[in-house]
Protein backbone atom coordinates (compact mmCIF):
# COMPACT_ATOMS: atom_id res chain seq x y z
CA UNK A 1 0.00 0.00 0.00
CA UNK A 2 1.29 3.37 -0.68
CA UNK A 3 1.13 6.20 1.15
CA UNK A 4 1.29 10.45 -0.13
CA UNK A 5 2.88 12.41 1.67
CA UNK A 6 4.11 15.84 1.73
CA UNK A 7 7.30 17.13 3.43
CA UNK A 8 9.43 20.62 3.28
CA UNK A 9 12.85 19.45 3.92
CA UNK A 10 15.48 22.33 4.70
CA UNK A 11 13.50 24.10 2.64
CA UNK A 12 12.39 22.75 -0.19
CA UNK A 13 9.26 20.81 -1.05
CA UNK A 14 9.18 16.92 -1.80
CA UNK A 15 6.64 15.01 -2.79
CA UNK A 16 6.99 11.35 -1.51
CA UNK A 17 4.77 7.99 -2.07
CA UNK A 18 5.84 5.65 0.64
CA UNK A 19 5.78 2.17 -0.50
CA UNK A 20 5.62 0.64 2.85
CA UNK A 21 3.77 3.13 5.51
CA UNK A 22 5.89 1.62 8.26
CA UNK A 23 9.57 3.90 6.83
CA UNK A 24 10.54 5.87 10.13
CA UNK A 25 11.58 9.21 8.82
CA UNK A 26 14.77 8.34 10.06
CA UNK A 27 15.10 5.98 6.90
CA UNK A 28 13.31 8.03 4.73
CA UNK A 29 15.99 10.65 5.37
CA UNK A 30 18.67 8.65 4.82
CA UNK A 31 17.87 5.63 2.56
CA UNK A 32 15.34 7.13 0.19
CA UNK A 33 16.40 11.13 -0.17
CA UNK A 34 19.98 10.46 0.66
CA UNK A 35 20.36 12.73 3.55
CA UNK A 36 22.88 10.61 5.39
CA UNK A 37 24.19 13.69 7.77
CA UNK A 38 21.31 12.34 10.16
CA UNK A 39 22.96 9.49 11.90
CA UNK A 40 21.48 6.10 13.26
CA UNK A 41 23.16 5.08 16.28
CA UNK A 42 20.48 2.82 18.21
CA UNK A 43 17.47 2.93 16.21
CA UNK A 44 15.54 2.95 19.24
CA UNK A 45 15.11 6.57 20.46
CA UNK A 46 18.23 5.78 22.94
CA UNK A 47 20.65 8.20 21.68
CA UNK A 48 19.47 11.04 19.89
CA UNK A 49 22.30 10.39 16.75
CA UNK A 50 18.93 10.78 14.32
CA UNK A 51 17.78 14.16 15.71
CA UNK A 52 16.07 16.36 13.26
CA UNK A 53 13.56 19.24 14.05
CA UNK A 54 10.01 18.86 13.17
CA UNK A 55 8.00 22.11 12.88
CA UNK A 56 10.76 23.68 14.48
CA UNK A 57 10.73 20.69 17.62
CA UNK A 58 13.30 18.46 18.22
CA UNK A 59 12.48 14.96 17.86
CA UNK A 60 14.52 11.26 17.07
CA UNK A 61 13.86 10.81 13.99
CA UNK A 62 14.21 6.94 14.40
CA UNK A 63 10.67 6.81 16.63
CA UNK A 64 8.88 8.72 13.73
CA UNK A 65 6.77 7.35 11.44
CA UNK A 66 6.82 9.12 8.06
CA UNK A 67 3.86 8.49 7.25
CA UNK A 68 2.21 10.56 10.35
CA UNK A 69 4.25 13.94 9.25
CA UNK A 70 2.25 14.75 6.39
CA UNK A 71 2.61 18.73 5.59
CA UNK A 72 5.30 18.98 8.43
CA UNK A 73 8.62 21.20 8.18
CA UNK A 74 11.83 19.41 8.64
CA UNK A 75 15.38 20.67 9.11
CA UNK A 76 18.26 18.07 8.81
CA UNK A 77 21.90 19.03 9.39
CA UNK A 78 22.25 19.75 5.20
CA UNK A 79 20.47 22.32 6.03
CA UNK A 80 22.05 24.43 8.14
CA UNK A 81 24.88 26.31 6.34
CA UNK A 82 24.57 29.31 4.21
CA UNK A 83 26.79 28.18 1.26
CA UNK A 84 30.21 28.40 3.22
CA UNK A 85 28.83 30.31 5.94
CA UNK A 86 28.16 28.02 9.09
CA UNK A 87 24.94 27.91 11.63
CA UNK A 88 26.60 29.68 14.69
CA UNK A 89 25.95 26.38 16.19
CA UNK A 90 27.88 24.72 13.44
CA UNK A 91 30.58 27.49 14.46
CA UNK A 92 30.47 26.61 18.19
CA UNK A 93 31.05 23.00 17.93
CA UNK A 94 34.30 23.33 15.84
CA UNK A 95 35.61 26.15 17.96
CA UNK A 96 35.06 24.95 21.35
CA UNK A 97 36.26 21.00 20.19
CA UNK A 98 32.42 19.65 20.35
CA UNK A 99 33.33 16.57 18.89
CA UNK A 100 35.95 13.87 18.33
CA UNK A 101 34.66 11.11 15.78
CA UNK A 102 32.28 13.17 14.94
CA UNK A 103 28.69 10.65 14.46
CA UNK A 104 26.42 12.03 17.21
CA UNK A 105 27.20 15.47 16.04
CA UNK A 106 24.81 16.11 13.53
CA UNK A 107 22.05 14.98 16.36
CA UNK A 108 24.02 17.00 19.11
CA UNK A 109 23.70 20.26 16.75
CA UNK A 110 20.15 19.96 15.89
CA UNK A 111 19.32 19.34 19.81
CA UNK A 112 21.50 21.78 20.71
CA UNK A 113 19.76 24.66 17.52
CA UNK A 114 16.03 22.90 19.27
CA UNK A 115 17.49 23.59 22.86
CA UNK A 116 18.76 27.12 22.02
CA UNK A 117 15.29 28.22 20.22
CA UNK A 118 13.11 26.67 22.87
CA UNK A 119 14.58 29.50 24.90
CA UNK A 120 16.26 26.65 27.52
CA UNK A 121 19.69 26.84 27.28
CA UNK A 122 20.34 30.14 29.67
CA UNK A 123 24.05 30.04 30.79
CA UNK A 124 23.65 27.24 33.29
CA UNK A 125 26.21 24.68 31.81
CA UNK A 126 24.84 22.21 34.57
CA UNK A 127 21.22 23.28 32.78
CA UNK A 128 22.80 22.50 29.82
CA UNK A 129 23.90 19.35 30.16
CA UNK A 130 20.74 18.22 31.11
CA UNK A 131 18.65 19.71 28.31
CA UNK A 132 20.95 17.85 26.18
CA UNK A 133 20.87 14.21 27.79
CA UNK A 134 19.20 12.62 25.27
CA UNK A 135 22.15 13.02 23.35
CA UNK A 136 24.81 10.24 23.56
CA UNK A 137 28.46 10.91 22.55
CA UNK A 138 30.41 7.61 23.37
CA UNK A 139 33.36 10.04 22.41
CA UNK A 140 32.60 12.11 26.01
CA UNK A 141 33.24 15.01 24.43
CA UNK A 142 30.04 16.49 26.77
CA UNK A 143 32.73 19.17 27.76
CA UNK A 144 32.95 20.71 24.94
CA UNK A 145 29.25 20.18 23.48
CA UNK A 146 28.29 22.24 26.62
CA UNK A 147 30.64 24.99 26.23
CA UNK A 148 29.64 25.04 22.03
CA UNK A 149 25.84 25.12 23.64
CA UNK A 150 26.76 28.23 25.58
CA UNK A 151 28.79 29.84 23.25
CA UNK A 152 26.48 29.38 20.05
CA UNK A 153 23.54 31.00 22.12
CA UNK A 154 24.93 34.04 23.41
CA UNK A 155 25.75 34.52 20.15
CA UNK A 156 22.84 34.24 18.98
CA UNK A 157 21.32 36.17 21.77
CA UNK A 158 23.92 39.25 20.88
CA UNK A 159 22.60 38.86 17.29
CA UNK A 160 19.48 39.06 17.73
CA UNK A 161 19.45 41.89 20.44
CA UNK A 162 21.64 43.43 17.61
CA UNK A 163 19.42 42.85 15.01
CA UNK A 164 16.25 44.29 17.49
CA UNK A 165 18.06 47.47 18.38
CA UNK A 166 18.77 48.29 14.69
CA UNK A 167 15.30 47.80 14.28
CA UNK A 168 14.01 49.52 17.22
CA UNK A 169 12.07 46.37 18.04
CA UNK A 170 10.96 46.22 21.33
FE1 LIG B 1 17.39 7.48 17.01
FE2 LIG B 1 19.37 6.52 18.48
S1 LIG B 1 19.13 6.40 16.32
S2 LIG B 1 17.71 7.77 19.12
FE1 LIG C 1 32.20 10.54 18.76
FE2 LIG C 1 30.29 11.98 19.92
S1 LIG C 1 32.05 12.71 18.91
S2 LIG C 1 30.29 9.85 19.50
Amino acid sequence: MSVAINLVINGYQHAIALDDPRVTLLDLLRDRLHLTGTKKGCDRGQCGACTVLVDGRRINSCLSLAASLDGAEIHSIEGLADGETLHPVQAAFIAQDGFQCGYCTPGQIMSAIGLISEGHAGDDPERVRELMSGNICRCGAYQGITEAVLAAQKRMAEKDDGGARQTGAA
